[in-house]
């Protein structure tokens, strides 16, 4: 049995009673079903069938350790954004040339730690990050392979907060200048030009504008190849998303056939770096209620034991997370709003919901937190950040709770 059952008392993750995991380790933990991710990663990679491919795991969407090294076995490369996330990958067991490293600001620290390890391959950003590449390959008598991020000015109808393929956005290249870029690096002694990068955004619940992204950067490889420049990769970035509300987004094997349709004429290996859609339904936020008090005379505010700290999305984005409560004998649902304890009205993880009015001390659930949930989580108010469980066979805890001492351990 794969995934939660949410659906009745007892709960359970991968067949694991969820009551268990929480006398033991408490709230609020996350917790994950490595069946689940597993199972994801599957669905992915068999749907990309026989044309040469690559999934590299995002691991923005979730770093902690013993999930990326789940991805790994599961079959990921990686993708990173920062220098930690390519220190995470290293330990998780991924060699340099399975790294690939992307990101808008990358400092001239981390671009020299990245040509000295000699990660997979470099999605450079702009005309200024690849001469500082040339120049740092040169110095430490390296090669360095690179792509270019392309600005396709594709609008991925997300949410605009984590939209990237527009124009005006600061991301990538834009699409006229990326020829001459191209001619460019083919000149450099040191650099070698493998893939063009497109990553329009997250949570895109259509295949359209994935299409048109794709599709994009398949054009420019062939025109490109017209020209005598060859590439041997399109990475066409992550972004699909998940079904947080019910309503339907494209299956990974929708994605994934749609995808080859497109790049399948070049005859160039395709890579995506998909973080959310694999990652976001296997994981779930367990909370107590700590307070339930009336608002007016037709609503309840139920306090939980986590909030913005522990999941940011619904602050920073209005993101809609289901939350269920476990109520022995479900009376008849009431309109809740499920806030957190810090001391902010943004902290409210779920507004408006009809729930069976849940008691102090019964256990909450929020719901396809998996993706950047524990990788957004934050210190403020000095709230520790929570405690990770990986149920995979048995359960343990992979991230125990912070502690005070940890949380000063860097403090004077
Ligand atoms: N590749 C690049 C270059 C990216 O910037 C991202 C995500 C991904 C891949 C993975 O995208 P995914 O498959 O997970 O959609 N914090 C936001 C999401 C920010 C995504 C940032 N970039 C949220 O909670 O919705």
């Amino acid at each position: 049995m794969s995934g939660f059952q949410f659906e009745q008392s007892p709960w359970t993750c991968d067949g694991v009673l969820l009551d268990d995991i929480v006398r033991e380790v408490g709230t609020p933990t996350y917790v994950y079903s490595g069946a689940l991710v597993r199972a994801r990663v599957r669905a992915l990679d068999s749907a990309l069938g026989d044309h040469p491919h690559a999934v590299h795991y995002a691991l923005k969407a979730n770093s902690t350790l013993a999930l990326v090294r789940l991805l790994r076995d599961a079959g990921c490369r990686a993708d990173a954004n920062a220098m930690g996330e390519i220190d995470v990958a290293l330990r998780a067991g991924f060699s340099p040339a399975e790294i690939v490293f992307t990101g808008v600001g990358k400092t001239s620290d981390e671009l020299e730690r990245a040509v000295a390890l000699g990660v997979g391959t470099i999605n450079a950003e702009s005309a200024g990050e690849l001469r500082r590449i040339d120049a740092m390959a040169h110095r430490l008598g390296r090669r360095a392979r690179v792509a270019v991020r392309v600005n396709p000015d594709v609008d991925a109808r997300s949410h605009p907060h984590i939209s990237t393929g527009l124009r005006a956005n600061k991301f990538g290249v834009a699409f006229e200048d990326i020829r001459p870029l191209c001619r460019w690096i083919m000149e450099r002694e040191r650099l070698d030009l493998g893939a063009l990068h497109v990553h329009i955004g997250s949570q895109i619940a259509t295949l359209e504008p994935v299409r048109r992204a794709a599709g994009a950067v398949s054009d420019l490889a062939v025109a490109l190849r017209a020209e005598g420049i060859g590439l041997d990769t399109l990475d066409v970035g992550g972004g699909l998303g998940i079904s947080y509300d019910g309503s339907p987004v494209p299956t990974l094997e929708a994605y994934a056939h749609a995808l080859v349709d497109i790049v399948k004429p070049t005859g160039l290996t395709l890579v995506v770096e998909p973080g959310r859609s694999l990652v976001g339904p296997a994981g779930a936020l367990l909370a107590r209620v700590v307070d339930v008090k009336p608002r007016g005379h037709d609503r309840w505010c139920v306090v939980a034991d986590a909030g913005m700290t522990e999941l940011l999305r619904p602050a920073l984005y209005g993101a809609f997370h289901r939350i269920v409560a476990d109520v022995p004998d479900a009376g008849s649902p009431v309109v809740c709003d499920i806030v957190g304890p810090v001391c902010e009205s943004s902290d409210t993880l779920g507004a408006d919901r009809r729930l069976p009015l849940p008691e102090v001390g019964a256990l909450l659930a929020v719901l396809d937190t998996g993706a950047y949930g524990s990788a957004m989580a934050s210190n403020y108010n000095r709230r520790p950040m929570p405690a990770e469980v990986l149920v995979d066979g048995n359960w343990r805890v992979v991230r125990r709770r912070q502690t005070v001492d940890d949380m000063l351990a860097c403090e004077a």
